[in-house]
């Protein structure tokens, strides 16, 4: 039986699209089974439908600072689903301890940074303005503490002279792109041995 993952994205998709792609070839050990957003308008959401997986939206505007409503939302989307894995890409939202334990061990994300280093957002500009050599990207479980828990994968890229946060983020999204699908592989086999790349 293949793994059960849905995606919760906020924005354009990129990573989910490679993530479905993957999924797509022959043997892999799983299958999406819904693409979720908490963005009525993002993009990626016609993309995943164009893919052929099942998509649903949660708006968070509605509920304000209900961050449970929220997700109270979000739960009666997925158990529709009844996924095995989560993978957030591009989701903005923040969560909360308690759906955090819901999906305890379950929970991937994919930060743009060679976490433990910058945590949190604008980690491009933050990587220049520190004058890193290096930056990149990060796979891990999600804990109840943002961008924490064990690693899963990582994948490195050079800061180059001259660069900017735009050219930055653009060298870590290819780098995205090729470390979550080879994350999600070894995950839903079981394998918990980290992916390194570049
Ligand atoms: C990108 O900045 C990426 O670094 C981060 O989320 C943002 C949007 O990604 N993971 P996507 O194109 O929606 O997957």
């Amino acid at each position: 039986m293949k793994k059960r993952v849905a995606i919760l994205i906020s924005g354009g998709g990129s990573n989910m699209v490679r993530l479905v792609e993957d999924m797509a070839l022959r043997d892999h050990p799983a299958e999406p089974v819904l693409v979720l957003s908490n963005n009525p308008d993002a993009a990626g959401l016609a993309r995943a439908a164009a893919l052929g997986v099942a998509t649903a939206v949660v708006d968070h505007r509605p509920f304000g600072q209900d961050r449970s409503g929220f997700e109270a939302g979000l739960i009666r989307a997925l158990d529709g689903a009844a996924p095995d894995i989560l993978c957030l890409a591009g989701f903005m939202r923040i969560l909360t301890a308690d759906f955090v334990k819901r999906y305890q061990g379950r929970i991937l994300n994919i930060h743009p940074s060679l976490l433990p280093r910058f945590k949190g957002l604008d980690t491009h500009a933050r990587a220049l303005a520190a004058g890193e050599t290096e930056h990149g990207c990060t796979v891990h479980i999600v804990t109840p503490d943002l961008d924490d828990g064990p690693i899963l994968g990582q994948a490195r890229v050079p800061v180059r002279t001259g660069d900017t946060p735009r050219s930055l983020a653009a060298r870590v999204l290819e780098m995205e792109h090729r470390l979550y699908p080879a994350v999600l592989r070894r995950f839903a086999d079981g394998d918990r041995t980290p992916v390194f790349l570049g």
